[in-house]
């Protein structure tokens, strides 16, 4: 061997070594991006019932006798106030769960037998949201928020003083996930600054930018928190990532292929490893399917 072999196959082993270096680390950064965040699947699926329950007619809520969407949480409600405002139709309502001891402020979208013109609808028109420096947000869903805001303002203290100690859950599917995303820092505030209990939504769409990504995951609003997705639900992939809209989910994505399989557990927003991993993301029956359910029959049926 010359000088020159010795030199080429040191430097040969130099590069092995450095890239099982880096394979090593790689293998450690996965382990790291694949931390885990507190998802407790047997209250998501209770607040998945109390969404679906939200589609159902006001009357049939307020005395928890909706069929199949209240008997998802057998032991009902109480003190129900059934928020709603005609100007863009938002509906919603807060009410106590004495099986949970908590606080429910849950988010109706928009009717399934409208839902397929409600996604072919959904614009990228943005608006400056308030109470972040250059943050932008969906206008629709920040105004089908504020529809709301007042009668949460009202009514979440009057909960507040009558249930002092009980916890406070926020949900909502669909549009509904969007409104509720808008409620968290106004519940928050109204829960005297105490993080809220659980924050769970199904099919969320994107509601604002990445500024509004960052700033809605460093303030600490809830312990536990998750957006719930089904295999090709197209919602969670609208108004768009890419440029130039570029809207960005929050974090904490929980990602289900079918109901009956493990989720997967995204930290970091717009993962390809859950929702954003889907080719062709176009199965509107996905949306309406959250925990295995028929949300379509039972929405119709409960009015
Ligand atoms: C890779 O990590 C293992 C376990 O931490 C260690 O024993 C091994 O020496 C490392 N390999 C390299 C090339 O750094
Ligand atoms: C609950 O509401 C339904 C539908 O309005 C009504 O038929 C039923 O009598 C009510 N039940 C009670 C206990 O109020
Ligand atoms: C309904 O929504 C509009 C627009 O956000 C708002 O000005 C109005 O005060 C709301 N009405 C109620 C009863 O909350
Ligand atoms: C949120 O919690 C983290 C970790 O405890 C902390 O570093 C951060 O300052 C908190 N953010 C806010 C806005 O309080």
């Amino acid at each position: 061997m010359n000088k020159l072999q010795v030199l080429l196959i040191a430097a040969i082993a130099c590069t092995i070594g450095s890239t099982l270096y880096l394979l090593n680390k790689s293998s450690s950064d996965v382990q790291e991006s694949a931390l885990t965040f507190p998802y407790d699947e047997n209250l998501a699926e209770s607040l998945a019932g109390f969404s679906m329950a939200s589609y159902c007619k006001a009357s049939k809520i307020q005395n928890w006798s909706c069929g199949t969407p209240c008997s998802k949480n057998p032991q009902g409600i109480q003190d129900v106030y059934i928020m709603k405002n005609k100007t863009m139709n938002s509906v919603g309502y807060l009410a106590y769960s004495p099986a949970n001891d908590a606080i429910v402020v849950v988010f109706r979208g928009t009717v399934p037998w409208l839902i397929k013109n409600w996604i072919s609808d959904i614009n990228t028109v943005k608006t400056k949201y308030p109470r972040c420096q250059k943050c932008y947000v969906h206008l629709g869903f920040f105004n089908a928020f504020k529809e709301l805001q007042d009668q949460i303002l009202t009514e979440f203290p009057k909960l507040k003083a009558k249930y002092p100690t009980s916890k406070v859950f926020v949900t909502g599917h669909s549009l509904g996930a969007a409104i509720s995303t808008h409620a968290v820092p106004v519940i928050y505030e109204l829960n005297g600054n105490k993080p809220i209990d659980a924050f769970y939504n199904f099919g969320s769409p994107r509601v604002g930018d990445e500024n509004y990504h960052q700033w809605f995951d460093s303030q600490n609003f809830t312990l536990q928190y998750g957006r719930v997705n089904h295999r090709a639900d197209p919602v969670p992939h609208l108004p768009p990532n890419y440029s130039p809209f570029i809207f960005t989910h929050i974090d904490h994505e929980v990602f289900y292929s079918t109901f009956k399989k493990p989720y997967k557990q995204c930290i970091e927003t717009e993962s390809l490893e859950c929702a954003d991993g889907i080719k062709i993301p176009l199965d509107i029956a996905d949306h309406l399917s959250y925990f295995g359910w028929d949300w379509a029959t039972n929405i119709l049926a409960c009015q």
